[in-house]
């Protein structure tokens, strides 16, 4: 195959290959890494390689959209340990402040490494010479120093899409010295905040006694530099796709399925328990409880997208959240008329777009998460209606979306009281805050991402 000058490695490919009834399809993939990258890679028409879904055998390398796609092979065993365990069940937990606790095993780490061999292997045989190499997130943190050794002649860059723990948590980890030299391979290591890089850095001196000056650090002679480059959106599509007669048709449509309510709360999230679903439910029923909000002129709306289902923190998780859904709608339901609309399944973009239209209060309450796009797609779909957007703290999105209503989500009562704020917002005050956090996100989008990153790698703007 041709080589490419211009490479991502991800574990997720933006399509996954499914078994339906009708046979074996590609679908789109889930998460914020794939929504950011997508329109990324088609601008470089680059090559992207990555997992496809499945277990066995990986599919050829074809061409989506302008983009080489290049699928890497996993075994059952390896999704088990490698995606299921070392990344999803180790590394996931203990950087979200172990909100759940993370499990540690050995042979879950071999086979992590031997994952990542692969795809430093794969990288090595696609990348021309002297060819950028940008590679992603938690799962493939060996990957840098691997890459450097089988081909020294590429520039590497290195993004972490979840937040970078303090030295104390990292600590935890039985293989930490081997994934900060990963990770060290790297000619720039990017984080979504600054105290991510932060943290990073003064790991480097901790665990390796390595002098840094600023965010460069000095490591065999080379320089590794670290920074912060809150990752977002294509702002400009997400604003057209949110006007389209269609979709504003279709959001007109879902407030009538609803029931005409006159306020319509959303949740858009992974079913993740980093997200504070479970929190969000219980402000909302407390807040029928105590006669602050009634069913039906206020009506939540809550898409739990299936993520990571063999995971054990998953599967508990599933069975709180539901239990919680069904406690809602037994107390505070009617026959045809359910206080909460739960909805666990994967939603396209464009009926995303018209849920985001159709609702009067967003709510994104994670424990802690890197940045959450759901937050940036919600303002950049809400023209000229206003809408409120109830945002933690705890988000790396709360950095940036000042406008929106804070809130801390350890705090029941503080979620609670922000939630009434938010539900009861003057419209004309609604539409000022979502004007600021547009213009925000009109030139802080994805683009300016991408080429932030790239022009600290030192790589040239594109012609
Ligand atoms: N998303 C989607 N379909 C769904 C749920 C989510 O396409 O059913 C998209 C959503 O629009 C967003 C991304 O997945 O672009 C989620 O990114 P975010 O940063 O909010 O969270 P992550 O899933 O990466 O933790
Ligand atoms: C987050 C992670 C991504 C991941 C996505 C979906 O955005 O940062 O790396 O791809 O979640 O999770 P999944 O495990 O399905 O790839």
């Amino acid at each position: 195959a041709e080589r490419s000058s211009f490479v991502v490695v991800a574990n997720r490919l933006p399509v996954d290959e499914v078994t339906t009834p009708e046979g074996r399809q590609w679908r789109p993939s889930p998460g914020g890494l794939v929504t950011a990258l997508h329109p990324v890679l088609v601008r470089e028409r680059g090559t992207w390689i990555g997992w496809a879904g499945g277990t066995g055998d990986a599919p050829e390398p074809f061409e989506l959209e302008g983009i080489n796609i290049h699928p890497v092979p996993l075994s059952a065993q390896e999704l088990e340990r490698y995606y299921e365990g070392q990344s999803n069940a180790t590394i996931w937990p203990l950087y979200h402040d172990a909100v759940e606790t993370p499990a540690y095993k050995r042979s879950w780490r071999e086979t992590y490494r031997a994952v990542n061999q692969r795809f430093a292997k794969a990288a090595a045989e696609v990348a021309a010479e002297g060819a950028v190499v940008w590679v992603q997130d938690y799962q493939l943190q060996l990957v840098p120093a691997m890459l450097r050794e089988l081909r020294p002649d590429l520039k590497i860059g290195f993004f972490l899409h979840i937040p970078f723990p303090p030295i104390e948590l990292f600590m935890q980890m039985p293989f930490r010295t081997e994934i900060l030299r990963g990770l060290l391979g790297a000619d720039l290591v990017g984080f979504q905040q600054r105290l991510a890089a932060q943290n990073f850095v003064r790991l480097a001196r901790h665990l390796l006694g390595l002098r840094y000056e600023g965010q460069m650090i000095q490591v065999d002679g080379r320089q590794v530099k670290a920074g912060a480059f809150p990752i977002s959106i294509d702002t400009a599509q997400m604003e057209q796709l949110a006007a389209d007669p269609a979709i504003q048709a279709r959001a007109k449509e879902i407030r009538g399925e609803l029931g005409n309510p006159k306020t319509v709360i959303l949740g858009v999230d992974r079913l993740d328990y980093t997200k504070g679903i479970e929190l969000r439910l219980k402000a909302f029923r407390e807040l029928l409880a105590d006669g602050k909000l009634t069913v039906p002129e206020a009506v939540m709306v809550q898409v739990a997208t299936p993520s990571r289902e063999r995971v054990e923190h998953y599967q508990a998780l599933r069975v709180k959240v539901e239990r919680e859904v069904g406690r809602i709608n037994g107390e505070f339901g009617r026959v045809g008329v359910p206080a909460v609309h739960y909805l666990h399944q994967s939603y396209s973009r464009s009926e995303l777009a018209a849920l985001y239209s159709a609702a009067d209060v967003m709510m994104v309450t994670p424990l802690r998460d890197g940045m959450n796009l759901v937050a940036k797609e919600y303002v950049a779909s809400r023209a000229d209606t206003g809408g409120a957007l109830v945002l933690s703290e705890f988000a790396g999105a709360a950095t940036e979306l000042r406008q929106a209503f804070l809130c801390n989500p350890h705090d029941p009562e503080g979620v609670k009281e922000v939630l009434l704020r938010a539900v009861n917002i003057e419209p004309a005050e609604a539409r000022r805050r979502i004007r600021v956090m547009q213009r925000h996100l009109r030139t802080h989008d994805v683009e300016h991402w991408a080429r932030s990153f790239l022009n600290e790698l030192g790589v040239p703007e594109a012609a």
